[in-house]
């Protein structure tokens, strides 16, 4: 087994009997999202004698997570992948459903489906999870409980605080819901050829945002995500999908958990970026829209002036 984490989860976790194994430690945060890192872990595997019988511990967030899933999703064709998340976001989302890679150009434009062989999440490694950190987890969180529905929802709605400073009691049954969102969407539809591109509400411009800041700490990604949900509702508000009503609920909601969904930014190199997106079919966008509270839906067609008056609207009501 390689184990592969990050610095500052290395400094915080012990690895007690697992660290007499080999230990791939890569530098945090998104910057380490590179094909050099995914060849710089091909190396340990190559010094540990990794085998296809052997399999890669990931521990860490996503960046771990999704970089250590795609280089062994490609070391000699296939090796198994383990998933231990140690970030709020990691354990909602990233640590499920098999989708690895890393940034080239664009977010996440080089990568594979490779299911885990387990997921294992402790909930007490949050404790040392700086706050900014949790938020940004809360980011796909509140993404997951749009989808989800009313249920889900209303309890983020109502739990904002404790969810914000980590009470664990009251986290658990909010991770359990949006495991199970997911999970269900991707036993559905594993490769995304219809309804697990919902999962990407808040992911379009979310993605293109974050490209716009180098992929760097200036913007996280559940920051990019939240914002790119309310651009998402703001969009439907406009095109006429989505009452005024759900969108004052939705950024309410999101300020409550300590996300903010303004953002000053380019609207034309957005529009640009989003074109980029993965989803998008011969060049034209396709797009994850709310219509309300547990109703979303990818929508084909949305005219590119619309698009770009509400980029333009938005970016200057931050
Ligand atoms: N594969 C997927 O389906 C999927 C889904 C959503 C997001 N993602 C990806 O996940 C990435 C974001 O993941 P993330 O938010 O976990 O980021 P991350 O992996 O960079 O972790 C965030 C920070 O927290 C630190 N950290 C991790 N665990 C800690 C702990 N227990 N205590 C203290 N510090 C800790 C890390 O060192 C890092 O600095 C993005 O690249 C995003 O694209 C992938
Ligand atoms: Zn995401």
């Amino acid at each position: 087994v390689v184990i592969v984490t990050d610095a500052n989860v290395a400094r915080l976790l012990e690895f007690p009997t697992l660290a007499r194994g080999p230990l791939a430690v890569l530098e945090p945060g998104e910057c380490a999202k590179t094909l050099a890192t995914v060849e710089r872990l091909y190396r340990s595997f190559l010094e540990a004698g990794l085998d296809r019988k052997g399999a890669v511990l990931a521990v860490g967030g996503g960046v771990v997570g999704d970089v250590a899933g795609f280089a062994a999703a490609t070391w000699m064709r296939g090796t198994a992948i383990v998933h231990v998340p140690t970030t709020l976001l990691a354990m909602v989302d990233s640590a499920i459903g098999g989708k690895t890679g890393v940034d080239f150009e664009g977010k996440n434009l080089v990568g594979a489906f490779h299911q885990p062989s387990g997921v294992f999440a402790s909930l007490e490694a949050l404790a040392s999870l700086p706050a900014r950190e949790v938020r940004s987890g809360l980011g796909e969180v509140l993404k997951s409980a749009i989808l989800a529905g009313e249920e889900l929802f209303s309890r983020i709605e109502r739990d904002a605080a404790s969810l914000a400073a980590v009470d664990l009691d009251v986290l658990e049954p909010v991770v359990l819901g949006c495991v199970a969102l997911k999970a269900g969407i991707v036993a559905r539809d594993e490769r995304e050829d219809g309804e697990r591109a919902l999962l990407n509400l808040g992911h379009t411009l979310g993605h293109a945002l974050e490209a716009l800041e180098g992929f760097s700490s200036n913007l996280l990604h559940g920051e990019a995500v939240a914002i790119g949900i309310h651009f998402a509702f703001r969009l439907a508000r406009r095109l006429g999908l989505a009452p005024e009503s759900e969108l004052s609920r939705v950024r309410a909601c999101a300020a409550r958990l300590g996300l903010s969904v303004a953002r000053r930014f380019d609207p034309a190199r957005a529009l640009e970026l989003m074109k980029k997106d993965k989803k998008a079919r011969a060049g034209e966008l396709r797009l994850v829209l709310p219509h309300a509270i547990g109703r979303v839906a990818l929508v084909d067609g949305v005219p590119e002036a619309m698009i770009r008056a509400e980029l333009e609207a938005f970016a200057a009501s931050s």
